[in-house]
């Protein structure tokens, strides 16, 4: 077996469903394109079904035979999330990996459809009541995963607990909610993966981080022709999709991973490389945020983990 972890270490997934939120773009699609390769059933959940097909037909071309199952799934409207997890339960009988990968950064100061800040309504608050959601559909599979996508921006970002959503004393940045937002994915992994030992559930929970890597999430940077060309070119220095979605990737299918691994690439400060694994700040280990947060999380999504 080579010594760097690549799309040859990945299982034959034959017999496994998998689901991967905003599958249709970058690391998402990245991720679905390989797990179908190597013989999964997957969701790709997007908020808009055409960018979806779209992205399943270009999969199709070099493996005709892929099982991908495009679905509707838009993080910022709750209502939307719960339509996706009874449709998803109402079609299938097994989840063996929930791959919550999609997200949004550096947003204006814009709101959910159900009035959080789009950061922390996207990226975390929609994919903790996916999850919430799915939850039956997970106990009941052996061995199943939960995998958040976090970012190295996690360690800029600061739970402020008296202004989640950046209303009242905290003066609003986009990089500071994207921050919050990723903490958030951080804190959300370790309690799960607590709630999951202390129910004795059959299920891990583990996070990744891609790096620096080569997608559209930087897109609400690209406000007019220079920040466009400036764009182009920090794109042009990340490591491509393909390869910065290893991380998510092994942490989703490398049967040595274990509930609370944080998988990042190897190279220097974590931007760039094959996937390892590597260490979170010390405030997503933070167990009494992690606690708050969930209870937060479930008073505004309405979804409670049982
Ligand atoms: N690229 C990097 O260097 C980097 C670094 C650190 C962390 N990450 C993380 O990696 C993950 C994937 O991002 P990416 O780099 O692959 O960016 P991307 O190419 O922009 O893909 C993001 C995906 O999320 C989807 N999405 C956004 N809002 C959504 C919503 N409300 N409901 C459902 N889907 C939604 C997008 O759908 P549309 O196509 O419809 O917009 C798209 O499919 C994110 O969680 C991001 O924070 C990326």
């Amino acid at each position: 077996m080579a010594k760097n972890w690549t799309f040859e270490n990945i299982p034959d997934l034959q017999g496994k469903t998998i689901i991967v939120t905003g599958g249709n773009s970058g690391l998402g699609y990245e991720s679905v394109k390989a797990f179908a390769l190597k013989g999964a059933t997957v969701i790709l959940a997007c908020r808009n079904l055409a960018k979806g097909e779209k992205a399943k037909n270009e999969i199709l071309k070099t493996n005709p035979s892929g099982e991908i199952q495009v679905m509707q799934l838009d993080l910022a409207n709750l209502t939307s999330v719960e339509a996706f997890a009874k449709k998803f339960a109402s079609e299938h009988k097994q989840l063996n990996v929930l791959l919550n990968n999609a997200g949004i950064m550096a947003t204006p100061n814009i709101k959910t459809d159900d009035g959080f800040e789009a950061q922390l309504g996207t990226n975390h608050l929609g994919h903790f009541a996916l999850t919430g959601h799915l939850l039956p559909l997970l106990k009941g599979t052996p061995q199943s995963r939960v995998v958040n996508v976090s970012s190295l921006a996690h360690k800029g970002g600061k739970m402020d607990f008296n202004d989640l959503m950046f209303e009242k004393c905290r003066k609003f940045k986009p990089m500071r909610a994207y921050g919050q937002s990723k903490l958030a994915n951080l804190l959300f992994t370790y309690e799960l993966q607590r709630f999951f030992e202390a129910n004795n559930i059959d299920c891990i929970a583990v996070a990744a981080h891609p790096g620096g890597s080569n997608t559209r999430l930087a897109n609400h940077f690209e406000t007019n022709k220079f920040m466009e060309a400036v764009s182009k070119i920090a794109r042009g220095a990340m490591q491509p999709a393909a390869k910065g979605a290893l991380p998510q990737i092994r942490a989703s299918v490398d049967a040595n991973v274990k509930g609370g691994d944080y998988f990042g690439p190897s190279g220097i400060g974590e931007l760039f490389g094959y996937p390892v694994l590597v260490k979170s700040n010390a405030a997503s280990h933070n167990e009494e945020n992690a606690r708050k947060l969930w209870v937060v999380s479930e008073k505004l999504t309405g979804v409670k983990y049982a």
